[in-house]
């Protein structure tokens, strides 16, 4: 498992090895375009060896969000930089965290610096990155957690600087990243929960039926499309999984993510214990 640079909510980084030995053996090129925090891709590019993935070429991560992308990036070509910010600011932070989380949002609403997002990923509350709808400002309040110490954070950024040269990043909707893969390509999907992530993440608007279109012409063109979507929760009592398109899908298979950290957060004060939440994987092959 690779260690998470950015404390993310919904995160696949514990499901991320089965994610992907699912993927087909043989394949060119990896599309990501709901990168998030980037578990799947990492776990990808850390099991790459030629004899698991002979032909696999090259990796590619895209998000609508910029400050998120411009952290991969920036970690790629010079993770230094954003090491020394960590360092810095985490050490202050440690010395007065209330006051400090403040700055740091109020720098991040005015000119959002991807530092200061990766800064916030790591100290706001559960990793929740919430944004209001009207316009798009960061609200999340602090964690009562300390971040990571800034030595640990080295190591996670040199270990993904290592593993992310293979990649390269792009801001873009899911409609603009998926007009790319080709025959013999994998892309795998893990869009916001349409059940409970509408505010999380950003005001953009998410489409469930647009990303039904692009799968299929992924599909169409010879492409091998993974969907990771919620299923059931509540140890599988109640189903609110979102109607499939027929004959879109080959294979469907159940992956246990856990107790929903977002479960956990809407019900605080209730016992969790039993609370599970299944992810539906789906497979176009
Ligand atoms: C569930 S998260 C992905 C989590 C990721 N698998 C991980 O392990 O951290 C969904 C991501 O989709 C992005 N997103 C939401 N709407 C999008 C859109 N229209 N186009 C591209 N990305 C979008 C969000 O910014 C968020 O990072």
């Amino acid at each position: 498992m690779v260690p998470a640079l950015l404390k993310w909510i919904g995160n696949k980084q514990r499901v991320a090895s089965t994610i992907v030995a699912h993927m087909p053996t043989t394949f060119n090129n990896y599309y990501e375009p709901f990168l998030g925090s980037g578990a799947v891709l990492a776990e990808l590019l850390m099991q790459d060896d030629t004899s698991l993935f002979p032909h696999f070429h090259h990796a590619y991560g895209s998000d609508i969000l910029p400050f998120l992308i411009e952290i991969f990036r920036s970690i790629k070509d010079s993770p230094d930089e954003i090491i020394e910010y960590y360092t810095n600011e985490i050490s202050n932070y440690y010395k007065n965290p209330e006051e400090q989380y403040k700055i740091i949002k109020n720098r991040f609403n005015q000119n959002h610096n991807a530092f200061d997002f990766c800064l916030l990923s790591r100290t706001c509350y559960s990793g929740v990155i919430r944004f209001r709808k009207t316009d798009g400002y960061m609200s999340t309040p602090k964690g009562p957690h300390n971040p990571i110490k800034p030595s640990a954070f080295a190591n996670r950024v040199a270990l993904w600087a290592e593993l992310i040269q293979k990649a390269d990043f792009y801001t873009e909707s899911f409609e603009e990243a998926m007009l790319k893969p080709q025959s013999g390509d994998v892309v795998y999907c893990d869009p916001p929960y349409t059940h409970s992530q509408s505010i999380i993440y950003g005001a953009q608007d998410f489409d469930i039926n647009v990303l039904w279109d692009k799968i299929a012409e992924c599909k169409e063109r010879g492409a091998y499309v993974m969907l990771s979507i919620n299923s059931t929760r509540e140890s599988k009592k109640k189903n609110i999984s979102i109607e499939i398109p027929v004959g879109l899908f080959e294979r469907e298979l159940t992956v246990n993510c856990g107790t929903s950290m977002i479960d956990r957060l809407q019900n605080s004060g209730r016992d969790m214990a039993d609370e599970v939440v299944h992810d539906k994987l789906l497979l176009t092959w």
